[in-house]
């Protein structure tokens, strides 16, 4: 086949053919912007071989296993692109670095969001809204307060979103019919700004939680991200507290980084949940869920917990030597898209930078960096592509900052649910959602009868006889004898 600058010649085919050799049978798949939709390969039927197990289903068509989505594309969209080999990232067709130096985090929220940049009055009225949508209902704000001090932060923010559910019944294509959201865009709208607006309240909320001090009402004077840092810090001190404009500053950047990176772990749960057509602040709570895990938004969190075990430069190497013997993991390295450094962390350098010159400079900075330079030069991480992600450097940030470890995974959040929203409504808007239910291969137990209870034996589970013994908490009190 002729290819110029990996284009197929016009004249060639744009086609896969696959011939499955147990029948004989060759079909012919359409390649469309370099993709093969799975389903064609249900075309490849034949007779069960012989002493093939039932459960392959092999007369009704071959199946496509994937597992973990290594090289399955969930969606087609229109959203982000990311050039993993280049270290490229872009949203609507705009790099992220000139977003990060040029937009704020709302104006990119609506560009993920609408698709287009705003004029200057569209912009206008996008902040009105949103900063006149920051206030939760008190019954709400009441089961957030009945969370205990020292629940994690994200345990916080995934519950008030499945709670907020609750609160909005209009909202709801459970009650409202399934139709709601392709019938009425200005309800859509609506639940858009309003989730952007409260995902910061609730943010602050789990914050004040900790500090065991009174909810803040939000300010719809502020940016977006001055009434986040305001309504952790105000105190008593009268209206006139305005957090430190140049952190202010400094989080809307990494808001704008952190706003969209296409089909992450969260945003294919957002795709997946919100596919079944329930309504988006449960989406929101399910994709929120997906990101709280140590391998995903979590991992910034993790960063510092490395670099603090580590506790030195001078134990790089045996950390190191740990890693690659696989006791350990190198978290904020590594990506299943990215085989060239992360591009936001490069512009997140810079932004570390700015806080320190504010901040003052975090100590575990310096073995940050003898870290990704001693693994940058080591042959274990370069074959395998092992580069920093953007949580390399995230966390030593908010360390500077002074936000407590745990609270890091939800300065991700915030800024994703404008992902998650743009996912949502891509999908909606589609008029082709479809839900969202994967195959699998059964490879368990082939068919067989019940046993009676006195006629089993006993068999182990997870090499083990059974469940041990679960301690329960008992008083001293209830243990005296008589
Ligand atoms: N430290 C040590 N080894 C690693 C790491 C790491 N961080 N990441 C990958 N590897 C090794 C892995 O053991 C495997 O080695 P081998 O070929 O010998 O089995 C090889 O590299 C390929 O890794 P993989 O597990 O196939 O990669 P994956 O695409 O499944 O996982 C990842 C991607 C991000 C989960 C993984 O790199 C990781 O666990 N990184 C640390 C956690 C982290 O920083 N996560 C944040 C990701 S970026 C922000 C986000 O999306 O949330």
């Amino acid at each position: 086949m002729a290819v110029t600058n990996g284009i197929p010649a016009a004249n060639s085919k744009n086609t896969l053919t696959v011939t499955d050799n147990r029948t004989g049978k060759s079909i012919e798949i359409a390649i469309t912007n370099n993709s093969i939709p799975a389903a064609a390969f249900t075309q490849l039927k034949a007779p069960y071989g012989a002493g093939e197990r039932e459960e392959n289903d092999t007369p009704y068509g071959l199946r496509v296993l994937d597992p973990s989505f290594v090289n399955t594309a969930m969606i087609t969209s229109e959203i982000t692109y990311i050039d993993g080999n280049k270290g490229f990232l872009m949203h609507r067709g705009y790099p992220i670095e000139q977003l990060a130096e040029k937009s704020s985090y709302l104006e990119t929220a609506y560009l993920l969001i609408y698709g287009e940049l705003p004029s200057a009055a569209q912009y206008s009225r996008w902040q009105w809204e949103i900063m006149h949508h920051t206030f939760v209902a008190e019954d709400l704000a009441h089961i957030v307060r009945s969370m205990r001090y020292d629940s994690h932060p994200m345990s916080i923010f995934i519950a008030a979103f499945a709670s907020m559910s609750a609160f909005a019944p209009e909202a709801n294509p459970a009650l409202q019919g399934q139709d709601l959201y392709v019938l009425n865009k200005s309800l859509m709208n609506k639940q858009i700004v309003r989730i952007l607006g409260k995902a910061t309240t609730i943010a602050a909320m789990a914050y004040r939680i900790r500090i065991n001090r009174p909810f803040a009402l939000p300010r719809s004077d502020l940016s977006y991200t001055e009434n986040l840092l305001y309504m952790m810090d105000h105190m008593a001190e009268p209206d006139s507290f305005r957090p430190d404009p140049r952190l202010a500053k400094a989080l809307d950047i990494l808001f704008i980084l952190h706003a969209d990176h296409e089909m992450n772990c969260s945003t294919a749960t957002m795709v997946h949940v919100g596919s079944s057509l329930v309504d988006p602040y449960s989406c929101v709570a399910a994709a929120a869920s997906a990101l709280y895990g140590p391998l995903h938004g979590g991992a910034n969190e993790a960063v510092i917990r490395m670099l603090t075990k580590i506790g030195s430069v001078d134990n790089v190497p045996s950390f190191l030597a740990r890693v690659k013997s696989k006791q350990e993991l190198l978290f904020g390295f590594g990506h299943r898209v990215y085989r060239e450094t992360d591009p936001r962390s490069k512009v997140i350098r810079q932004v570390a930078d700015m806080v320190f010159k504010v901040c003052g400079r975090e100590p575990l900075i310096e073995i940050a960096i003898a870290l990704r330079d001693a693994a940058l030069a080591d042959e274990y991480f370069t074959s395998r592509k092992l580069f920093p992600n953007v949580d390399y450097w995230s966390g030593l940030i908010y360390k500077a900052m002074g936000f407590p470890l745990d609270f890091y995974p939800v300065l991700f959040v915030v800024p994703r649910v404008a992902g998650y929203l743009a996912h949502w409504k891509q999908q909606l808007d589609s008029g082709k959602n479809k839900i969202s239910r994967p195959r699998q291969v059964y490879v368990g137990k082939s068919r067989r009868d019940y046993v009676d209870l006195n006629d089993r034996q006993e068999r182990d589970i997870d090499g083990k006889n059974g469940l041990d013994e679960i301690p329960h908490y008992i008083s001293k009190r209830r243990l005296t004898k008589l």
